[in-house]
């Protein structure tokens, strides 16, 4: 039996999705109870449970031999560095206790030793617990998923312009998560000798000026940058629900990804996935 932790979220679903189009069974962990019908239509035996809560996730591990695992994003208005490693901690409890022959962790480039700085330092400890439970383990370093754009597509559907913290003009490795749950999918099933880290990232860098010509060929009409000054970053963050200690650990993760503090891989894998693809397919699923 194979698992899949947030089956319903960008890159759990492809996950899932691949796994079953094998004709492995698969049990998938859902949040959210009104999901459970369309998962079980699939073929998927379903879970609904909180990851906070150790005793039900345990029993959702219980047949289980290989898991995609990923920490939820926490909710920005709580202090997410430390909701963040209550939930790492939660699932690799359950996985130390578990009967697992292969495990793939979802991480992030920029992935660091550091308590404050949002996923980059919570996906970083949930890489280093998971390589301590001796499970054979594939960890997944993904680029900035271009789904962070799917807000946007809504904003400048309405008016025309979306914010970005990032400069206009600033190149960043980018990917479809869709992409990202095909080689989870993959590595999952691959012999428990492949192990180790991948990095992933997709056909080509993108600025945010090249978000607004995306966006303005899905939505035919002309979409143009709102460029958020970094001053302004805390301030965009509390506007949108963010409570001091997030705002503030969003500030340092934005600052690290657009000054270029971390090892960017040399050879990473690619995806196939181009951005405008990625927002025309957003915005086909959001009009139905
Ligand atoms: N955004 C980026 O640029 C980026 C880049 C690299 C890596 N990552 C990391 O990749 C991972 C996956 O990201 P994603 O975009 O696929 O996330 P996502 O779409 O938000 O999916 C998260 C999944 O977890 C579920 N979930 C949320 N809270 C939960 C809880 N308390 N208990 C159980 N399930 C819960 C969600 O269900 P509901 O939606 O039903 O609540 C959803 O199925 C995250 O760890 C993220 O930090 C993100």
């Amino acid at each position: 039996m194979d698992l899949v932790l947030g089956a319903s979220g960008h890159v759990g679903r492809t996950v899932a999705r691949r796994l079953l189009e094998q004709g492995r069974a698969v049990t998938v962990v859902l949040h959210r109870p009104e999901q459970a019908a369309e998962w079980s239509a699939r073929g998927a035996s379903v879970v609904v449970l909180d990851v906070h809560d150790t005793p039900s996730l345990t029993a959702a591990f219980s047949k289980v031999r290989r898991a995609f695992l990923l920490n939820p994003p926490a909710s920005p208005s709580l202090d997410v560095d430390n909701e963040e490693r209550r939930t790492v901690h939660s699932i690799l409890r359950v996985v130390q206790g578990a009967s697992l022959e292969k495990i793939v962790v979802q991480s992030t480039y920029g992935a660091q030793d550091n308590p404050h700085c949002g996923d980059l330092g919570s996906l970083y400890a949930f890489e280093q617990g998971a390589r301590e439970t001796g499970v054979p383990l594939c960890v997944m370093r993904a680029a900035y998923f271009m789904s962070n754009w799917f807000g946007a597509l809504s904003t400048a559907r309405q008016s025309g312009v979306f914010p970005s913290l990032l400069p206009k003009d600033f190149k960043a490795p980018m990917v479809a998560p869709e992409d990202v749950g095909e080689l989870a999918a993959r590595l999952l099933v691959s012999s428990v000798e492949e192990t180790g880290t991948y990095s992933i990232e997709g056909p080509e860098t993108y600025t945010p000026e090249d978000v607004a010509t995306a966006l303005s060929a899905v939505l035919e009409r002309d979409v143009t940058v709102d460029e958020i000054p970094r001053s302004r970053w805390p301030e965009f963050y509390h506007s949108h629900g963010f409570c001091s200690e997030a705002a503030q650990s969003y500030v340092t993760m934005t600052g690290i990804f657009v000054d270029g503090r971390y090892d960017r891989p040399r050879t990473p894998l690619r995806g196939a996935t181009d951005l405008q693809i990625c927002l025309r397919h957003q915005a086909s699923i959001s009009s139905r």
